[in-house]
């Protein structure tokens, strides 16, 4: 008798069911090997059939750059959502954000992923940004990677600081005020660029409905065309940088193993357990609303979005054309530069260069800790450059003077600690991005937290 036969009529019906749903689970296990073979040959169209084992450690990549295409997709599903409610006129724009969290079902979880998602990615990213810098992944064959990875990094960045007006209350409107207030100062055409980019000569409905264009076509397209150039550029290079201890024969590329499942398997995990913290902070915490913007009133203080604090609080100490224009000019270019150097030996693989470097990164650190938070404190209290340079120039007495002094110091650091560890250019040039990198995350911590109304220096309490 055939075996079917004796199932009870129920149980084909739910069968049959499932078999219109996953044809591929009722099949035989020959069958349904077929599918998994399927379905693995599509994976493995835009992934390489084998990876160096070594370069699956959690402790190479710390799974960021899969975290970032994760929070990129993210933000692109629940960006779309939003267009269906939001309205990017100041008359509509709070009102229409009110009611989608009051009156759309899952509205305020659906806004929270994407705040949350979006300043999450700001850090994945500059945190992947670093663990690529101090693994040596700019060394060639990857030299261009790191130019498409910083072009990222920007398009993320300005994602992030359109998104910041969309919902038009008055941390928005003003954030983006002074912010946009600063493009002023770049020489020749600051002012042409800024009546540019707020569609007039200052913030308004035109500003906006810009800002919504470009955060919501312009910006993601840019995402869109880099990330697979990015994916493209890394699989040129012959997969990742291996790591390997400072001793060890770089050319060792060890065993390799399969991608599926070793790789993939952990990028699921990655991918999941980061939807889950995102998740379940989207439904603890809200993103913050204020009443809505009002042109007339500026709170006080007046901060930017939370990562151009850091250029907000240098320009409270160096005149706007040195803090808001030749510095980060400065910053961007040598960021450009940098795997362009002649370096004296090819670092790639290894954790900070070498011993040596880890151990002068540290000191560079710790320089910066002292050294920065002693002159924020000094130029609050204690020097008057502008008053005791009576006559020159602003630019002069507070830019120019504090500029070249801070070059100087900078150059001294570099040919001493250099000099001291007898080192390759590769440690001392890293020791000098460790350096003004912390400088610059102190600038951040003390315009974030520690400056209160009128911008004087506060306790936080
Ligand atoms: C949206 C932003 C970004 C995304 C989605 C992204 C994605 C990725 C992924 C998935 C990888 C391979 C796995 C890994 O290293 O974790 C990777 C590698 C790489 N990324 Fe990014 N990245 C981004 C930003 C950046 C930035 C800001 C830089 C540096 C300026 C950068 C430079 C590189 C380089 C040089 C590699 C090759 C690393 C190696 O061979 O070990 N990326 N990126
Ligand atoms: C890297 C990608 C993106 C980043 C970093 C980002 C970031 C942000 C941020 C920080 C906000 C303000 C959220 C708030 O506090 O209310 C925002 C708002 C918004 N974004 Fe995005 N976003 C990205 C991609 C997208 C995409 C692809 C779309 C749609 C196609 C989109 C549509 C919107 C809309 C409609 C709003 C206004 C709603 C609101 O403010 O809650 N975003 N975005």
């Amino acid at each position: 008798m055939p075996q079917h036969e004796a199932v009870p009529e129920k149980v084909i019906f739910f069968r049959r069911v499932r078999h219109s749903i996953f044809p591929g689970t009722t099949r035989s296990v020959k069958g349904r090997e077929g599918y998994r073979r399927f379905f693995n040959s599509l994976i493995l169209h835009f992934r390489p059939r084998t990876v160096p084992e070594r370069t699956l450690r959690l402790t190479l990549t710390w799974g960021l750059g899969g975290m970032a295409v994760v929070l990129v997709l993210l933000l692109m599903g629940t960006g779309v959502l939003l267009k269906f409610v939001y309205e990017p006129f100041p008359g509509k724009a709070y009102e229409s954000i009110l009611h989608l969290q009051r009156d759309v079902t899952f509205g305020q979880l659906i806004r929270n992923i994407h705040h949350w998602s979006g300043n999450t990615l700001l850090i994945v990213a500059f945190l992947h940004f670093l663990r690529v810098f101090f693994t040596g992944a700019f060394h060639p064959p990857r030299q261009f990677n790191w130019i498409i990875g910083l072009g990222l990094f920007f398009t993320v960045l300005l994602s992030n600081f359109t998104g910041y007006l969309m919902p038009w209350d008055q941390l928005a409107y003003w954030a983006i005020t002074i912010s946009t207030a600063m493009l002023a100062y770049i020489p020749g055409v600051g002012r042409w660029l800024q009546v540019l980019i707020l569609g007039g000569p200052e913030i308004g409905p035109a500003t906006l409905s810009n800002f919504y264009a470009i955060h919501t076509a312009i910006l993601p397209a840019i995402l869109i065309i880099l990330m697979p150039f990015h994916f493209w550029r890394v699989r040129k290079a012959g997969g990742l940088v291996i790591p390997h201890s400072p001793r060890e024969n770089e050319k060792n590329r060890g065993e390799s193993v399969e991608t599926i499942p070793n790789l993939i398997m952990r990028e699921v995990v990655v991918a999941l357990v980061l939807l889950a913290v995102i998740l379940v902070f989207s439904m603890l915490f809200d993103a913050p609303l204020e009443s809505k913007a009002n042109p007339g009133l500026s709170p006080n203080p007046t901060k930017a979005p939370w990562y151009f604090v850091g250029v907000q609080e240098m320009l409270m100490h160096f005149h706007p054309l040195f803090s808001l224009f030749i510095m980060p000019v400065l910053a961007v270019i040598l960021l450009l530069g940098l795997p362009y150097i002649d370096y004296q030996s090819d670092t790639a693989g290894v954790w900070f260069a070498s011993s040596k470097g880890r151990r002068m990164a540290l000191i560079a650190a710790l320089t910066a800790i002292i050294v920065t938070p002693a002159g924020i404190l000094a130029d609050e209290y204690i020097i008057d450059l502008a008053g005791r340079s009576e006559g020159l120039p602003g630019a002069i007495s507070n830019g120019l003077i504090p500029f070249a002094f801070i070059l100087a110091a900078g150059a001294g650091f570099y040919i001493l600690i250099k000099r001291r560890y007898d080192a390759l250019n590769n440690e001392a040039i890293q020791a000098i991005f460790v350096l003004f990198l912390v400088a610059f995350i102190i600038l951040t911590v003390t315009g974030i937290w520690f400056r209160g109304p009128g911008m004087k220096l506060m306790w936080p309490y």
